[in-house]
């Protein structure tokens, strides 16, 4: 059940001196995607940039920008993030109590909506959602921070999804994020991802196209 993945190397890892070198290297390479994580100190432990940074970039590249949102209260920034350049808004299923709400408001600015969980939220939080989503994301890692293993639990995770998506809506796509390299890559497709995000395993080693590469071919 093998297929070409999407690739989307998570800037996170990247040099934040000079964000558009990352950027410019990811254009240069096959990856599709950019992953772009924003981080609130809320809902993560951890801060990273917010719609000025996406924006200033945006000019910079056509793939498509990939936001994962890891913010509480999303609602309040989702229009913003439309506008600043993201083509698909991820949220947190955790993050919001309305997310049917959030949801609407990332369609109606014309943007794909994904919605993401926690490696200990079950993926039946998602059955009512997912005919309206775009992308659902399996979190391999607790959020917040790049560079930590791949939780094994995930790959149970993202073959339910995968069997809920099927049914439900077989147009949304499968994403992993967190620990993703090689090897953990490759039982993640075979579980039935569809987009994997790498950071460290792309920006932490010496040849970031390569890694790409390696990813791609999975
Ligand atoms: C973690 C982020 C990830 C992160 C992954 O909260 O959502 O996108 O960049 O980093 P690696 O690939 O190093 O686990
Ligand atoms: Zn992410």
């Amino acid at each position: 059940m093998n297929h070409s993945p999407i690739v989307a190397p998570s800037v996170l890892s990247a040099d934040f001196s000079c964000l558009k070198n990352a950027v410019e290297l990811i254009n240069e390479s096959q990856a599709q995607w950019i992953h772009w994580d924003v981080m609130d100190g809320r809902f993560v432990p951890n801060l990273t940039f917010g719609m000025p940074v996406i924006n200033a970039l945006r000019p910079y590249s056509t793939k498509v920008f990939d936001v994962h949102l890891m913010i509480e209260q999303p609602e309040k920034y989702v229009q913003e993030f439309a506008r600043a350049g993201a083509d698909i808004i991820t949220v947190h299923y955790e993050a919001t109590t309305h997310l049917h709400r959030v949801m609407q408001k990332v369609k109606n600015e014309g943007k794909k909506f994904g919605v993401a969980i926690n490696p200990a939220t079950p993926v039946d939080c998602l059955r009512d959602i997912i005919p309206y989503s775009d992308l659902v994301l399996i979190m391999s890692v607790n959020p917040g921070f790049g560079g930590q293993s791949f939780i094994d639990r995930s790959i149970e995770k993202l073959k339910l999804a995968k069997e809920y998506i099927a049914g439900l809506n077989p147009e949304c796509v499968l994403e992993v994020d967190g620990g993703i390299n090689e090897t953990t890559g490759k039982i993640a497709l075979e579980a039935g991802a569809d987009v994997l995000v790498a950071g460290s395993y792309i920006f932490g080693r010496k040849n970031p196209k390569k890694s790409i590469e390696t990813l791609l071919k999975l």
